[in-house]
């Protein structure tokens, strides 16, 4: 079992090696190397803004591992100072099938999805440039985004918090002026919207940023939260997803762009085809990226944690956890 405070102290020490892992992860998922079904959502009739995900991958032959993340969202949660995600990750043995390890996985998803962030981000925005950078949603999520953004080294020159909840605005705003070295504001959502980089990372159901506002060539909007944008948005810009059968499901909005069109016209290409050369965007337009999620970054930033958990002796063994593992 790797503990919570084991995974943190393994992912505060190497975001830069998490950027490399995810990176590769996304370049083997183009190359088909990997197995990532679908993702399974469950949802409960009484408690309809709730929700739990399980994520299954195979990492391939070469690492031998397979495994599933279970991520619950209860958004409920932040009422009381919690926070909304829980998760855990099991990692298994091609081998035998046999569980291996059992990691708390919250910090792991939160790392993968801000290091996808962090390159999609790297990729898309000219580095030689300061980046003025907004922040819609001041949750963990863009927390972390912004301590990956860091990690890539992009010149970040002015930071804009947005967010319907003052107390959680004002937290990513002070925690944003200590870690960048530059005052961040509060603002408000048409503010964030001028910034060279706006990251979404709020719990929105339904689109709510108005279908007429006007991007930006070169202009890039992190999707992270899936739900914010409305579908005409989308049918101006550039749009990169992590896995075009994965994104487009779930009433995002690259799927309600989808149900509007009636084509997938609009998907200039997956993260890892970027990544690999063999797409690319149209300055003239803004870029938007929305990643789904893959259950493949989270077992390979997990197995990259297990590794180290191990190494540094911060794992919990469990001696004869499999009880019968022999037929007679
Ligand atoms: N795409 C991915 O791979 C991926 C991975 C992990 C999390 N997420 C998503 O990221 C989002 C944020 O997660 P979190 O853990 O930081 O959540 P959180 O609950 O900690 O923070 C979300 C914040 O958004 C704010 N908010 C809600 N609606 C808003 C609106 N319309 N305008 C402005 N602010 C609004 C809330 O007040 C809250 O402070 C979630 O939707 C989650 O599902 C996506």
């Amino acid at each position: 079992v790797v503990p919570g405070d084991a995974v943190s102290d393994v992912l505060e020490a190497s975001p830069v090696d998490v950027i490399h892992v995810v990176a590769d992860a996304y370049l083997a998922h183009e190359q088909g190397t990997f197995v990532n079904p679908r993702s399974y959502f469950m949802r409960f009739p009484e408690k309809p803004n709730a929700r739990v995900i399980a994520l299954p991958a195979y990492l391939g032959n070469e690492t031998g591992k397979f495994g599933i993340k279970w991520i619950s969202s209860f958004p409920d949660n932040v009422k009381s100072g919690m926070s909304r995600a829980s998760a855990v990750l099991l990692i298994n043995d091609y081998a035998t099938g046999h569980p291996l390890a059992c990691l708390e996985a919250a910090k792991i998803s939160a790392a993968r999805t801000a290091a996808s962030a962090a390159i999609a981000t790297a990729m898309l925005v000219d580095k030689n440039h300061a980046l003025t950078v907004s922040f819609v949603g001041a949750g963990v999520i863009a927390r972390t985004i912004l301590d990956y953004l860091i990690a890539t080294d992009l010149r970040l020159v002015e930071v804009v918090v947005h967010d319907l909840d003052e107390e959680a605005a004002e937290k990513l705003a002070t925690y944003a002026t200590e870690k960048v070295g530059t005052p961040a504001a509060m603002g408000s959502l048409h503010d964030a919207l001028g910034k060279d980089l706006v990251v979404f990372a709020t719990t929105a159901a339904a689109p709510y940023v108005p279908a007429q506002t006007q991007l930006s060539p070169g202009q890039v909007l992190l999707n992270i939260s899936l739900r914010d944008l409305p579908a005409e948005l989308l049918l101006t810009a550039n749009n990169i997803v992590d896995d075009v059968d994965h994104c487009l499901r779930e009433r995002t909005s690259p799927h309600l762009a989808e149900l509007v069109t009636g084509n997938r016209d609009f998907i200039t290409g997956q993260l890892g085809a970027l990544l690999a050369g063999d797409v690319s965007v149209d300055p003239r337009k803004a870029t938007i990226f929305s990643p789904f999620g893959l259950g493949i970054l989270d077992l390979a930033v997990g197995q990259h944690v297990l590794t180290q958990a191990r190494a540094q002796g911060a794992t919990i063994e469990i001696p004869h956890f499999m009880g019968e593992t022999r037929r007679w």
